[in-house]
């Protein structure tokens, strides 16, 4: 591995986005958001009109897709062959669409040095749900962050409504303990804490709570600063 690791693995809406971006600014690390990754390529397969069930397919975007992630006016910004596709891909329905392509052995194998790549100097946190257990076992740190079903539809809720859609708290309920469901079932990289993870259950915690946690566990680690 060419550079040191941390991973921030978890369920949907336990706050590892937010943790993530928080910890690689303040070490100065590059950041993976694997989600995304799974986003596009469930958005990319509908712009390409595959079917629904096209596995090897969408596992051949996975290695193809042209997508860039940058900064503008100090907000995140995701490129799909060169079309801003930032909004298009945080739905919940697009959320749902990349969990059911996730399942698909063939893809995440596709997927694995697209993510393994961006572990360069001087460090990379990566987000996601596989992180610690397979993408990088050899990770300096891992994290878990879990939080109570209810606490997370509530925050998914906050956040949509913020973006100006209106979602229905019982809706995104339902979906996020659907998606949940899929996630840690499914048979190859289930949603489970690596062995050597610190499992953090950020219910009832403020994010900057989480990530002083975070950042105090690197630093005695020697990781950061
Ligand atoms: O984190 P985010 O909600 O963007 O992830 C969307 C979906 O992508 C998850 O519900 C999960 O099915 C899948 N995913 C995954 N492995 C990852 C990251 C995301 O299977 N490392």
């Amino acid at each position: 591995m060419s550079a040191p690791v941390l991973t921030v693995d978890g369920p949907s809406g336990s706050g590892k986005g937010t943790l993530s971006t928080i910890v690689a600014h303040h070490a100065g690390w590059h950041l993976l958001d694997s989600g995304a990754l799974y986003r596009l390529v469930a958005l990319a397969g509908r712009k390409r009109g595959l079917d629904q069930d096209d596995v090897e397919g969408h596992a051949r975007l996975a290695v193809t897709m042209d997508v860039r992630f940058g900064v503008e006016h100090e907000a995140e910004r995701v490129l799909l062959g060169g079309e801003d596709v930032t909004d298009a891909i945080r739905t919940e329905e697009a959320g749902q669409d990349a969990s059911r392509v996730a399942a698909w052995p063939p893809l995440r194998a596709a997927l694995l040095e697209r993510q393994r790549a961006f572990a360069e100097p001087p460090g990379l946190v990566a987000d996601g749900r596989d992180m610690g257990t397979v993408v990088f076992p050899d990770a300096a740190l891992k994290i878990f962050l879990t939080a109570s079903a209810e606490e997370r539809a509530l925050r998914r809720y906050n956040q949509l409504k913020e973006k100006g859609s209106n979602a229905s708290l019982s809706a995104l309920s339902r979906e996020i303990a659907e998606r949940d469901a899929r996630d840690s079932a499914r048979a190859v990289a289930p949603l489970v804490p690596a062995r050597d993870a610190e499992v953090i259950d950020s219910t009832g915690l403020s994010i900057g709570e989480v990530a002083a946690r975070v950042i105090e566990l690197g630093r005695r680690r020697a990781l950061w600063r």
